[in-house]
């Protein structure tokens, strides 16, 4: 054995990753008397509702890992969003001028399958006063209690450069948080995000 393999064995774990970047809960996390029995990975359409949500279809998606790499399985995640007219569903929204679209369900949740992913589909978020668009998110490692709340925000959009919360991310850790949209053949949105808890 040479000298070089003994340095190795002292070497620390590989590639540790860096936990996603914290954003405030904000005051419209639902509760549960805001919320429908609905509450599936599908935020477009409520069950037993004909109209969908309004809105651009985005296919939210991702993998959940621990911050030493491995595809966390089981792991609960959640959105919520305000609707296509700058509405969240909470009572407490009582933003003036706007109707909710009765289409949305506001927030959703799943867990992620064997390989750690897991898949939405949303809406592409939009702005209300103060804020570029963005989607809340939490996620839950299923066997500790660490708990990630933050927010995703959608890459290149200018109102990004005025939102205060973005701003104040350290601009190293702001991809974390920072969605790149693609289109697909059917004209909606998609995107693939990492999550790391
Ligand atoms: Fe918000």
């Amino acid at each position: 054995m040479t000298g070089l393999a003994g340095w190795t064995g002292l070497r620390p774990a590989l590639a540790a990753l860096t936990p996603t970047v914290r954003q405030t809960e904000g005051p419209f996390y639902p509760r549960e008397q805001d919320l429908f029995a609905d509450r599936d990975n599908d935020l477009v359409k409520i069950r037993d509702r004909v109209i969908e949500a309004g809105g651009e279809i985005l296919y939210f998606r991702g993998i959940v890992k621990d911050t030493k790499g491995h595809r966390l399985s089981g792991a609960r995640v959640e959105i919520w969003q305000c609707d296509a007219n700058g509405r969240y569903l909470h009572g407490a929204d009582k933003a003036s001028g706007t109707e909710r679209d009765g289409g949305f369900q506001g927030f959703g949740s799943t867990r992620t399958d064997a390989d750690g992913r897991f898949s939405f589909r949303t809406i592409k978020p939009v702005s209300y006063p103060g804020r570029t668009p963005h989607i809340h998110a939490k996620f839950f490692h299923p066997v500790s209690n660490n708990v990630l709340t933050t927010q995703y925000y959608i890459d290149g959009d200018p109102q990004n450069d005025r939102d205060g919360l973005y701003r104040r991310l350290p601009t190293n850790l702001r991809a974390q948080v920072t969605m790149k949209l693609v289109a697909n053949d059917a004209g909606e949105w998609q995107t693939d995000i990492e999550a790391v808890l």
